[in-house]
């Protein structure tokens, strides 16, 4: 790794309902970089990213290098999508007021203020949405949905976004336009990436760096070429998966 990491995760340790889910968990995060989360359902990702927004308490150590002192994680510095969103897409919410709830601290009958459409306006044009600010929620496809929620994960501007499963249950050809959003996003704006995926093949193109989890211990971590290799991913999800490699 060159240079100093984004974030230092050191002997982590995650304890949920009496049981341990996470151990001695240790792992940087490299400034500007992809790095993927695979394995098992269970194994101990999304608990993983809850620990580093601090929704989980953990033990061990996560030091957060952002902007000129080594301060810890703040909300402003990280920007998460979670798995699954509680959302009821039924509301008769247009895509500009779902952001504008979001962004303003106002109460949507007052209207949407010229710098926040504006600002919405920006947010979507990132994510290739902004045609779509006065559709309803609830007409959107499922990867338009997770767009306008990647969008929503880049305000107020993130050092880390933090994806968990962003693509899931999308259609193929709209993970691999999200995915080449991510890596644009990524590329454009240096932020850096900690993405949960179970499209190895996305991960294989995209990432720059691969951890493996296992019953909440990293099983290997290296470059996608190396790691995704038909032993270690026997070993992750213990059977046999083989990755095409495209570069
Ligand atoms: N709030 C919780 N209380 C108790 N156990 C939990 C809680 N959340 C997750 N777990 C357990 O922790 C393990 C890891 O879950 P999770 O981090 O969601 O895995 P993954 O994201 O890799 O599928 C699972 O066995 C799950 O049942
Ligand atoms: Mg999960």
């Amino acid at each position: 790794m060159t240079g100093p990491p984004l974030l230092s995760i050191r002997d982590l340790r995650v304890d949920l309902g009496g049981s341990p889910i996470l151990r001695g968990v240790s792992a940087d995060l490299a400034r500007g970089k992809v790095t993927a989360l695979i394995g098992l359902n269970g194994s101990g990702k999304t608990t993983l990213l809850r620990a580093l927004v601090r929704e989980y308490p953990y033990r061990g150590t996560v030091r957060f290098f952002c902007g000129h002192d080594h301060s810890r994680p703040t909300p402003e510095h990280i920007g998460y999508v979670p798995q699954r969103l509680i959302l009821d897409a039924r509301l008769p919410l247009t895509v500009k007021d779902l952001l504008a709830l979001a962004l303003s601290h106002r109460p949507l009958f007052l209207g949407v203020s010229r710098t926040t459409r504006a600002k919405i306006v920006g947010l979507l044009e990132r994510v290739g949405m902004a045609g779509h600010l006065d559709n309803p929620v609830e007409g959107l496809s499922g990867g338009q949905l997770q767009r306008v929620l990647l969008a929503l994960a880049l305000e107020p501007r993130p050092e880390l976004l933090l994806l968990d499963e962003p693509a899931a249950g999308i259609d193929f050809k709209d993970q691999q336009k999200f995915y080449d959003l991510i890596a644009d996003l990524n590329r454009t704006s240096g932020v850096t990436v900690l993405l949960v995926s179970h499209e190895l093949t996305m991960v294989s193109r995209h990432a720059d760096h691969v951890l493996c989890l296992r019953d909440g211990r990293i099983q290997c971590e290296g470059p996608p070429r190396e790691v995704l290799t038909p032993g270690n991913l026997a070993q992750t999800f213990g059977t046999d998966m083989h990755v095409h490699h495209t570069h």
